[in-house]
């Protein structure tokens, strides 16, 4: 029987977080042998809002390098470069032109973002779920691992894509693949340790929000000394009134590897001043593995080079017939005449 496919991607901005390991790359690493795996860098999307040519290309390489960091196996997945795969732009623009204008303006990222933007809203910006929905559809990914943020954006791919099958597909032979998200209840939504009721996020200007993949000891010491938390004595997860010990205690959780219940049975009685200690060793302990293995691989630019390379080959092979059967199915005059 073959695997059915994965597609997932990270975009290169900024230093990965806790957030981005809970909600998606750990559960990436923990589902990748049961299917056939695509992991991309999505650079694409890193422009939609004002970046840094400067540090563009160097952040995309070190993003790769945690993907394997992490423990993404190259064996059962690919890792490539969304820039490198030239089909991804392609698709979008296809797509774009069946898209509605309002889909994209009802997206809550869209709307969020742009107020943070103000007058400089590009297009990129509005459009960005749609080249999402290429990157997932060009791979005729049946499964996409995401945290609970990108929920609307995977809906509105589904949608994409029976609409573009209900006007160009035969009945009983459509064209594009229709994705099931894959949203893991643990880690869906890790919060920030200065607000739990807002999510850990990459744009948040206070660093002491989050804690970041390649934190130092002393940095991760310092965030969790400084994180909120609330004036009761034993911590207990969900509930709704302390959502800064849920979040910490699930942190917790999460990071030890222990169950639920082993956690919760283990901190009821804690008072904070013995649970961050806990915390901090622990966080420290769960990261150590990623960033030895990290320096490992930036070390060695060639063996990294050579896994984009190979990944953007293999990429473009799938891709690339996915494309041609749009364009076929859109009326496109083949080029290959
Ligand atoms: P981004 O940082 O927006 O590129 O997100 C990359 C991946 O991390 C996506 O799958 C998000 O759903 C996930 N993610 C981002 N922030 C969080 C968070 N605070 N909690 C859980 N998952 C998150
Ligand atoms: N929009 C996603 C995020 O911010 C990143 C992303 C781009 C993605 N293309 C994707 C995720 C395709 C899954 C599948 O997290």
């Amino acid at each position: 029987m073959t695997k059915q496919r994965v597609l997932s991607g990270v975009q290169p901005t900024g230093n990965l977080h806790l957030g981005n390991y809970l909600g998606a790359i750990r559960n990436w690493v923990e589902i990748q042998q049961e299917y056939d795996n695509f992991f991309c860098v999505v650079d694409l999307h890193a422009i939609t809002v004002p970046h840094d040519p400067k540090v563009l290309g160097d952040n995309t390489l070190k993003m790769a390098a945690l993907y394997l960091a992490c423990g993404i196996d190259l064996e059962c997945s690919t890792i490539f470069v969304q820039s490198h795969v030239k089909a991804h732009s392609e698709l979008t623009w296809l797509l774009n032109c069946i898209t509605p204008l309002n889909w994209l303006e009802r997206m809550i990222q869209f709307k969020e973002k742009a107020v943070k933007q103000g007058e400089n809203v590009s297009v990129g910006l509005l459009d960005y779920p749609v080249l999402m929905a290429a990157d997932i559809l060009l791979y005729d990914a049946d499964r996409v691992p995401v945290g609970e943020d990108q929920k609307q954006h995977l809906e509105l791919t589904r949608d994409i894509a029976a609409r573009f099958n209900d006007k160009f597909g035969k009945k009983k032979q459509p064209v594009l693949k229709i994705p099931e998200p894959l949203i893991s209840k643990q880690g869906a939504r890790v919060m920030s340790l200065t607000d739990g009721t807002k999510k850990m996020s990459k744009s948040d200007p206070s660093e002491l929000s989050r804690i970041n993949l390649l934190d130092s000891p002393d940095e991760i010491k310092r965030k969790i000394k400084k994180c909120k938390t609330d004036p009761v004595k034993g911590l207990t997860f969900d509930d709704p009134e302390r959502p800064e010990c849920n979040n910490l205690l699930t942190l917790y959780q999460l990071l030890s590897g222990k169950t639920k219940e082993e956690a919760a049975l283990e901190c009821q009685d804690m008072g904070w001043g013995q649970f961050k200690p806990l915390l901090t060793e622990t966080t420290i302990e769960a990261l150590k593995p990623i960033q030895d293995k990290y320096q490992e691989i930036m070390d060695n630019r060639d063996y990294l080079d050579s896994v984009l390379k190979e990944g953007a080959t293999k990429a473009a092979v799938v891709a690339n017939s996915t494309l041609s059967r749009v364009k076929d199915a859109l009326g496109f005059l083949s080029s290959s005449i």
